[in-house]
């Protein structure tokens, strides 16, 4: 079993890499020991370490040089946030990792990154194929708001997704009720949210982030798409995940803000649509009219009668464009 208390970020070598950085040329051992107040032998053992991790360094008379950085999610590629991070070649499910660190008690946006998952979870217990190449992270979060608000939340992440991928890369990303980010109708992220709480607190909610990203999708699924595919080239998972997290602090400051829903409406694809919502006890069918207040969508139904859901399945009905919910053996 995984030690998660131990997958925080090494301090000397997050010092090391920063002064490299910094340098941008040759820094002796002789510098960085005593700027680290440390022993050459551990300096050397440190940066054995970071060419492990994939960092390229430069050994010379002249010192090190810190040639390239890998496209890895290790904390060190996000300065200022290294302290938040606990990080995982590999994980079971960052969900399941989340869980035990926020039920210790550790810090509002605690996050938690996973190069590849071995069980990853979907929406409605469903997998979550997570191959090395997508961005698999879990956020902690403790907001101060009543448990009814909690799929504001979910609103809140997929507008981050959809805010990031149009920054990047200028695609046209779209909202699927109540958490699906769509491009060209087809899912590149899912979001799952999982609450802890009592009748009027919540204790924590995590938000894992699931991007197909450097991924390959096979041409049958024509319901799932990655960014690569997207863009015919790979991307930074790591210039992604920073943007991404930037966007989800600037969201997550308006979640209480009527600009969050406007904002979700304005990228909904959902609403206006005939839907078919498979929510907890109830199957809801008719057209998605709005969200209210609390993030639930507002469906129509044939007679006239208006019916909310909280959570669940959204299918859109007549669709000229495949479902991203329909006929899936499984989403990545
Ligand atoms: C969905 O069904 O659309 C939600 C998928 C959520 C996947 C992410 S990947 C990171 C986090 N860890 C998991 O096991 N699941 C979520």
């Amino acid at each position: 079993m995984v030690n998660i208390w131990k997958m925080k970020v090494n301090e000397t070598k997050k010092q090391i890499l920063k002064a490299l950085r910094e340098c941008g040329g040759y820094l002796s051992g002789e510098a960085l020991s005593s700027q680290m107040g440390t022993s050459r032998v551990s300096i050397w053992k440190h940066i054995r370490s970071l060419k492990e991790d994939g960092y390229v360094i430069k050994t010379s008379p002249k010192g090190y040089r810190l040639v390239s950085s890998p496209d890895l999610l290790l904390p060190y590629e996000f300065p200022g946030l290294e302290q938040r991070i606990y990080y995982f070649p590999e994980v079971g499910s960052t969900m399941d990792a989340a869980r035990e660190l926020a039920k210790k008690g550790v810090g509002e946006g605690t996050i938690v990154i996973a190069e590849a998952q071995t069980r990853g979870r979907g929406r409605l217990s469903r997998e979550w194929l997570s191959p090395e190449g997508g961005i698999y992270f879990t956020l902690i979060l403790r907001p101060r708001i009543s448990p009814a608000y909690a799929p504001r939340i979910n609103l809140m992440a997929s507008i981050a997704v959809a805010a990031t991928i149009r920054k990047l890369f200028g695609l046209k990303a779209e909202l699927k009720w109540p958490n699906d980010v769509l491009i060209k109708s087809r899912k590149v992220c899912g979001i799952l949210a999982e609450m802890d709480a009592e009748m009027d607190v919540v204790n924590f909610v995590n938000v894992g982030i699931g991007i197909n990203a450097n991924t390959s999708i096979p041409q049958f699924e024509k319901t799932v798409t990655s960014l690569r595919d997207m863009l015919g080239k790979e991307i930074s998972r790591k210039e992604f995940l920073s943007v991404l997290l930037m966007e989800i602090e600037r969201w997550q400051s308006l979640l209480m803000k009527a600009d969050l829903l406007e904002e979700w409406k304005k990228l909904s694809v959902t609403l206006n649509k005939d839907v078919r919502v498979v929510a907890p006890g109830e199957v809801i069918v008719g057209r998605a009219i709005d969200v209210d207040t609390t993030g639930a969508l507002i469906v129509k139904e044939r007679d006239g009668s208006l019916k909310k859901a909280m959570a669940g399945d959204c299918i859109h009905l007549r669709e000229e464009t495949p479902n991203t919910d329909i006929g899936e053996v499984s989403r990545r």
